[in-house]
């Protein structure tokens, strides 16, 4: 199969990145969100980081120009039915993305591909779900999407291989590097990260440590970019509940996926991080201040 135009389905924290990629490397890309305001936030996050990778010398201001002219927005279904791939990035919520998946499966050309950015739900269930078990692949790119290198492709049992390897050039196309990941919980990275950042939560909620010493634990005492509370906010606590709600729903039984009280708290007080402007620390767009 051949991609020319993506479509990008959630224009937050992720899929403006994705569409940005993706519009970068050439392809014709749609953004579809539910409402212009998301889309006016989504667009104003990809001209500045477009803009920013053209003053840091990364890439031409021409280029820059062509790449943004190559994005169009749409908050009807109808601008995604004849894409190549159509990659989801909307809110952690199974449900939300069955239900998206099912409206898609009926919409789109019959070619299409699909692929979701999931952090943590299991690829097999939206493909199923989308009608078109065999054209559905999971990608999952990293936060922030323009500057990570790596990319997840996560097969089910019934992805078909044309499709794997097109999703696998495109990942490639925009600059990542594609590892093959199972469609296990968390597939590689998350299954390792996350309860890395639930264990530094749990650590302040027992006054073991403060998120200030866990994050200068972590970036000085092993060299991470980022501590586990930074990274935390930066990623979305309403996301990392949402992953870590799934999980616990699966496989009650696991200890290391006992969301924490602390987190439900937060997120129930609308602390959701940098997107919100407070997590555990407060945020001034995109500076922990
Ligand atoms: N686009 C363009 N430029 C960007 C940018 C973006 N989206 N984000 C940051 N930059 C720029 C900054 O403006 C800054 O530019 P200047 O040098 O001109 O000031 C430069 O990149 C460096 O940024 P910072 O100074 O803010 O800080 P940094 O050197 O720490 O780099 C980082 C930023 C690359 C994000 C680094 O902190 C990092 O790697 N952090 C860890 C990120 C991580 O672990 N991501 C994975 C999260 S988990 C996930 O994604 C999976 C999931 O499912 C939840
Ligand atoms: P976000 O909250 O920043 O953005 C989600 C966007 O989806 C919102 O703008 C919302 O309006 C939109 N949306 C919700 N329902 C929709 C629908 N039915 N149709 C169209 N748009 C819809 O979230 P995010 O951080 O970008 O996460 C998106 C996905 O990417 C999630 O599955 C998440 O787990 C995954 N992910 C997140 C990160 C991260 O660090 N935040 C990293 C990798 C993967």
């Amino acid at each position: 199969m051949e991609i020319k135009k993506v479509g990008v389905v959630g224009c937050g924290l992720m899929g403006s990145g994705i569409a940005q990629v993706a519009a970068m490397a050439g392809y014709e890309v749609v953004s579809f969100e539910v409402k212009e305001e998301f889309l006016d936030k989504g667009f104003a996050r990809i001209e500045k980081s477009v803009r920013k990778l053209a003053d840091k010398g990364k890439i031409s201001a021409d280029d820059a120009t062509a790449a943004l002219g190559r994005l169009q927005r749409t908050t009807e279904r109808s601008g995604l039915v004849d894409c190549d791939l159509v990659v989801e990035a909307i809110v952690e919520d199974l449900d939300a993305k069955k239900e998206l998946f099912a409206e898609l499966g009926a919409a789109c050309k019959p070619d299409t591909a699909f692929a979701s950015n999931t952090s943590s739900f299991p690829i097999a269930e939206m493909a199923e779900a989308s009608g078109r078990p065999e054209r559905f692949v999971g990608l999952h790119f990293f936060n922030p999407v323009p500057l990570m290198k790596l990319v997840e492709i996560i097969c089910h049992d019934g992805s078909a291989e044309d499709v794997v390897g097109a999703v696998r050039s495109f990942g490639e196309a925009v600059g990542k590097v594609p590892i093959m990941a199972k469609d296990t919980p968390g597939f590689v990275v998350n299954r390792l990260l996350v309860p890395l950042l639930l264990e530094a939560v749990r650590m302040i909620e027992r006054g073991d440590a403060t998120a200030e010493d866990c994050d200068t634990g972590l970036t000085l005492g092993c060299g991470h970019p980022m501590g586990p509370i930074t990274l935390l906010d930066y990623v979305g606590l309403d996301t990392t509940l949402s992953i870590v709600e799934g999980w616990h729903s699966r496989f009650p039984d696991n200890a290391l996926f006992e969301p924490p009280a602390l987190l439900r708290t937060m997120v129930e007080e609308g602390k959701l991080g940098r997107k919100s402007g407070q997590g555990f620390y407060a945020w001034d767009g995109d500076r922990r201040q």
